[in-house]
């Protein structure tokens, strides 16, 4: 019996983590796939809809400008009922710990769907770190009956929480997928948004690029972390800081007040995913609070000074690739100087690691599913 397949996503990274199962859904005999997503970005979404030539089913397009978590959680639910009710899924599956992977399920779990989780079983143990994601993520496993858990540590942190062992799949993590796929896209095709890049970038010797997005960090923690850019810039003119702003207006009206006017830091637009991928492999340092970028920094040989307190990804800051600088900005500025003076430790935290998967993540969900 065909099997119908409901695949929901409204932010940039859950599209990117997602697109490998979107395809191999829709190749794979046996299921019938739609892809919902809720629009809860717009531009940075639809980036890598374009990308990854992803046609969505339903879109909800629910995103406002600076939209609050109270509007964006009521709509999804609300909005997702027609969509569960016209298509009626066996399945849904949900990615990560945004509003809309938290909202989704609450709205699946309401229509009977069985909801699959993946990148499930992430925890920093402090329900306010990340915010709201924490609570995003222990709340759809609270509710999902298959969690696909990129790695061991977060297979042994649904276990802690009671999750049935036979409900869990490690499988690595599907980022690893979409970077192997977008490099061998970006190896054999052209795309303008690297042209383009190269054009402004192709010359720098020394490029540090920085992402921030997390909302933790909204108010003074982007205030310190620019200040501490603006620090590093001025004490470092052969490097070229490169920084790709979020559309959020909490992060671009301090990082614009702050960095804008200042020769080596370049502030430019929310890349493409190709174009991110090159940048990643041009730079020589990473600086960002972002999720996705810790877990394929790794697999580059890139170091990342990760500016939070607490991280759900241990994996790569074990390996010593990652660093935790936090948010204040006498130490992103020391760990920032350290990794530039000192070539011995800037060695070993570029060793190239791969703590989150070999690529092979959606075959393995794709395996359990056809056994259910
Ligand atoms: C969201 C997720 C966060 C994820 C991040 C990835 C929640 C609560 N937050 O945070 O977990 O790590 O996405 O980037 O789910 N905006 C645009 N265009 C866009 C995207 C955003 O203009 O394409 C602006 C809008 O004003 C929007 C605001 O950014 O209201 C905030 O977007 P939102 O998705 O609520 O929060 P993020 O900070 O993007
Ligand atoms: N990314 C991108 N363009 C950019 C910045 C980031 O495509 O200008 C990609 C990055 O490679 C990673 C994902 O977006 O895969 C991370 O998104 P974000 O930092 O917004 O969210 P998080 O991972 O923290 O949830």
């Amino acid at each position: 019996m065909t099997k119908k397949i409901l695949i929901v996503f409204g932010t940039r990274p859950e599209a990117i983590k997602m697109a490998p199962l979107v395809k191999a859904f829709k190749n794979q005999e046996g299921f019938e796939t739609r892809v919902c997503v809720t629009g809860q970005h717009r531009e940075m979404l639809d980036q890598v809809l374009h990308f990854f030539d992803i046609k969505p089913d339903y879109d909800l397009n629910l995103m406002v400008s600076n939209q609050t978590l109270y509007s964006l959680t009521s709509l999804i639910i609300t909005e997702m009922k027609a969509v569960l009710e016209d298509f009626g899924p066996d399945y849904v599956f949900v990615h990560g710990d945004t509003t809309t992977t938290m909202a989704a399920s609450i709205a699946s779990f309401y229509h009977g769907s069985k909801i699959c989780h993946i990148e499930a079983g992430l925890r920093t143990h402090d329900l306010y770190a990340p915010f709201p994601e924490e609570a995003n993520r222990k709340i759809t496993s609270a509710i999902c009956s298959y969690h696909f858990a990129p790695t061991t540590t977060s297979e042994q942190n649904l276990l802690r929480e009671g999750v049935l062992p036979e409900s869990i799949v490690i499988t690595g993590n599907t980022v690893i997928d979409a970077l192997l796929e977008s490099v061998a896209l970006i190896d054999s095709n052209s795309y303008p948004e690297i042209e383009s890049l190269k054009t402004e970038f192709g010359g720098v010797q020394n490029m540090i690029l920085v992402t921030g997005h997390r909302r933790e960090n909204h108010g003074q923690g982007f205030l310190n972390i620019c200040e501490a850019l603006k620090e590093i810039a001025l004490n470092n003119p052969s490097y070229t800081i490169v920084y790709p702003v979020h559309l959020n207006p909490n992060v671009r009206k301090p990082v614009f007040d702050i960095l804008e006017g200042i020769s080596n830091i370049r502030l430019i637009e929310p890349q493409a995913y190709p174009a991110f991928v090159w940048l990643m492999n041009q730079s020589k340092i990473i600086i960002t609070d972002s999720g996705g970028v810790q877990e394929e920094a790794p697999s580059l040989g890139k170091p990342v000074l990760v500016m939070r307190d607490t991280t759900e990804r241990p994996e790569a800051v074990e390996a010593g690739t990652v660093l935790l600088v936090g948010s204040e900005k006498a130490e992103i500025v020391k760990q920032t100087q350290n990794l530039i003076d000192h070539p011995d430790l800037y060695l070993k935290m570029s060793l190239l690691h791969n703590p989150y998967g070999d690529g092979k993540a959606i075959e393995k969900i794709l395996n359990f599913i056809k056994k259910l």
